[in-house]
């Protein structure tokens, strides 16, 4: 079924570049409305459940800012406190009943499949706002959002992925999105955090893997946190959190017109320094973050 009402999305690699390259129009007509307080209310009258059994800031709130700003109500929980899954109700059993009283589902969980199980179950579309370290789709449409209305493009552009890319579900998406565009890519990480292979398989693009931050032909350095949360061994997340850092002295080596991004939070990758530098993107990044899902939402919604 081609993306549009009553889809559910769930991987970055539900989407053809038609369908990416839909989103980003439907993004780019909310934005301008958004910017002229001119919104239309297409979502009038319907209820959004927003399911957060994992932490988040941005997906969360920019997720049921696009939900009210389209006119819809949104329901939920940010923590499993207080729900009953405290009292050992399975996600499937949450979801079947969730479901009969919303109209769509954004939902992030700390386990890999989360989201796909919470689609086969539900009857309303379910969008995934990160599922364990496997996948965080519309995250990864904001990203390339950023990227197009920074260079006008992504064809041709070198991007260099760094960090955890181990455990990253951003930088797994992304960088299957990227099959879709001519890039070329550089994956920067500690070799116990390289990109696990069944990604690295399924990426098109040509790859340079290499532990240096060695950023001089750049266009986006895409940095990401150690995922502390993902280690069973947290003497094996001491060994590696702060292998790397963005400073303003290593962006004297970056690219002319080059731009740092970073899906955030960040804990130390990023020196606070580098944000009043030309190159710092990640906060307008996030913004973005609005306009995505509220494209996402109505076209699942309204088609
Ligand atoms: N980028 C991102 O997913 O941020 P949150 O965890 O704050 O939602």
């Amino acid at each position: 079924m081609a993306f549009g009402k009553g889809s559910d999305l769930i991987s970055i690699s539900d989407l053809e570049k038609k369908e990416i390259e839909a989103v980003f129009a439907r993004a780019k007509k909310f934005e301008d409305a958004v910017k002229a307080g001119k919104v239309k209310r297409t979502l009038e009258g319907r209820v959004v459940a927003s399911l957060f059994f994992e932490a988040s800031t941005r997906t969360r709130l920019s997720s049921a800012s696009a939900a009210n700003h389209l006119g819809a109500r949104v329901i939920g929980f940010s923590g499993i406190e207080g729900t009953s899954v405290q009292k050992g109700e399975t996600l499937s059993d949450t979801i079947e009943m969730v479901d009969k009283y919303i109209d769509a589902i954004f939902i992030r969980h700390p386990l890999d499949g989360a989201a796909r199980l919470a689609a086969e179950v539900a009857k309303h579309p379910v969008i995934n706002c990160g599922d364990g370290s496997n996948q965080h789709p519309t995250q990864t449409l904001l990203d390339l959002y950023t990227m197009r209305k920074e260079f006008g493009r992504i064809d041709g552009l070198e991007i260099a992925l760094v960090g955890d890319l181990k455990y990253g579900r951003t930088v797994h998406s992304l960088a299957l999105a990227l099959n879709h565009y001519k890039v070329r890519l550089k994956f920067v990480s500690h070799p116990s955090l390289k990109m696990p292979d069944y990604i690295r398989k399924e990426v098109s693009n040509p790859v340079a893997e290499t532990e240096r931050l060695d950023i001089g032909k750049c266009d986006v350095v895409y940095v990401t946190r150690i995922q502390k949360e993902r280690f069973s061994d947290l003497m094996e997340y001491e060994r590696v959190k702060g292998i790397y850092k963005i400073t303003p002295g290593v962006l004297e080596g970056a690219k002319k017109g080059s731009i740092v991004m970073h899906p955030l939070p960040r804990v130390d990758e990023i020196s606070r320094t580098v944000d009043a530098t030309p190159n710092a993107r990640y906060f307008q990044q996030a913004g973005n973050g609005l306009f995505i899902r509220m494209a996402v939402l109505d076209a699942v919604m309204n088609g």
